[in-house]
């Protein structure tokens, strides 16, 4: 006789991630960050220690950053999300990512999604931060390569280039 296997409950959300409008069943128990890799298949967002102590998992809600390892997926029903792979448009690199490529702020790259998304965070709020005001900013997302000075660079540059876009 076969062993039925009951599905687990799900619960509709609509959400937009990177523009593009979803309405689609989540599990109740599951995970932002496991939601966008494995229904969405937006795999930039990195899971390190699931437990929100290392930053590599931070994406952008409702225009703040969250760490989507400690997020609900249903918690973000009706909001708008931006991860990593939101940020280029057109083949052309975001100015933040094209700053950690020229002022060589990542090693491995492991942490660099959630650096890159905490950073185009400070930048919106704070176009023209201190080395001071970047390190406070960046204190939530670890690298485990320890090369913070590359990275505080990249994110001095990254607010130049978007003064200088926005003129
Ligand atoms: Fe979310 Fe480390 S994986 S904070
Ligand atoms: Fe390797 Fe940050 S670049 S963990």
């Amino acid at each position: 006789m076969a062993i039925r296997c009951p599905q687990p409950p799900t619960t509709m959300i609509t959400l937009k991630v990177n523009g593009v409008q979803y309405e689609i069943p989540v599990e109740p128990r599951k995970l932002l960050s496991d939601f966008l890799r494995e229904d969405l298949g937006l795999t930039g967002t990195h899971i390190g220690c699931e437990h929100g102590a290392c930053g590599a998992c931070t994406i952008i809600m409702d225009g703040r950053t969250v760490r989507s390892c400690l997020t609900f997926a249903v918690q973000a029903g009706g909001a708008e999300i931006i991860t990593i792979e939101g940020l280029a448009k057109d083949e052309s690199l975001n100015p933040v990512q094209e700053a950690f490529n020229e002022a060589h702020g990542l090693q491995c790259g492991f942490c660099t999604p959630g650096m890159v998304i905490t950073s185009v965070e400070l930048l919106n709020r704070n176009p023209n931060p201190t080395d001071e005001e970047i390190r406070v900013a960046i204190s939530g997302n670890i690298c485990r390569c320890t090369g913070y000075k590359g990275i505080v660079d990249a994110i001095k540059l990254a607010g130049e280039k978007l003064r200088e876009q926005e003129g």
